[in-house]
């Protein structure tokens, strides 16, 4: 039988957290990797269609990289194992994925949490508003670089990545200042990962970051990323 789909914007359904703060807290039933990741899926697949992560797979496994081993242009290459800065996932691409959901395979030791922060918290006055969707930044990617936004038309989604967003003129550097002082100032959620634990983040919504890490941890969480 079809699982019924989850619809974020009713707060009826079993996603309703997600609605109400933009992320959700879930668990797997079983407890081994193959489990979260199913688990993940079926979660991912009410909302939405999968898509590929950077390096081009439809789920990853992913733990705290030293800047070393990293991706040359992804957060880690910058942060290493040091505290992840608040970000979009894939702001990168034109329009990053929708949703990003997180299962624990292994909380590691020492533990990192995961720091959510919704931007609709963030108090921006509406000429702030208007600087974020209209002042230009540069997206670094490689050949695919483009202009774009912080805050897409309508304020839809966020696009915030400290490590491939770049300010080209004065309204770019304002708005990134802007961005990152409120950020920086935020109260914000922490999720203290326990194995089978699974988060759905609503990442048009909220940004994603992850407290300091260290080199063998073990601490490794699933991954799959939604389009809707
Ligand atoms: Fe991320």
């Amino acid at each position: 039988m079809l699982s019924p789909k989850i619809v974020a914007s009713d707060p009826e359904q079993p996603a309703g957290p997600l609605y109400k703060r933009g992320w959700s807290l879930h668990s797997s039933e079983g407890s081994n990797p193959d489990d979260i990741v199913r688990a993940l899926v079926e979660l991912g697949e009410r909302l939405g269609t999968r898509v590929p992560g950077r390096a081009g797979l439809l789920e990853e496994v992913v733990e705290p990289l030293a800047a070393e081993d990293a991706h040359p242009r992804s957060l880690s290459a910058r942060y290493g194992l040091s505290a992840l800065p608040f970000h979009t996932e894939l702001s990168h691409r034109p329009r990053p994925c929708r949703y990003l959901l997180l299962g624990c395979v292994d909380p590691g030791s020492p533990a990192a949490a995961t720091m959510l922060l919704d931007w609709r918290t963030l108090g921006f006055s509406q000429d702030e508003l208007a600087l974020l969707e209209e002042a230009p930044v540069f997206v670094r990617t490689g050949r695919r670089s483009f202009y774009s936004t912080i805050l897409a038309p309508g304020g839809a989604f966020l696009r915030y990545d400290p490590g491939c967003l770049e300010a080209m003129d004065d309204r770019g550097r304002r708005a990134m200042q802007l961005i990152d002082g409120r950020v920086a100032a935020a109260p914000f959620d922490a999720h203290h990962w326990r194995q089978g634990d699974i988060i759905i983040i609503d990442n048009w919504r909220v940004l994603h970051g992850r407290s300091p890490s260290d080199h063998g941890s073990g601490r490794r969480l699933a991954r799959i990323l939604i389009d809707a």
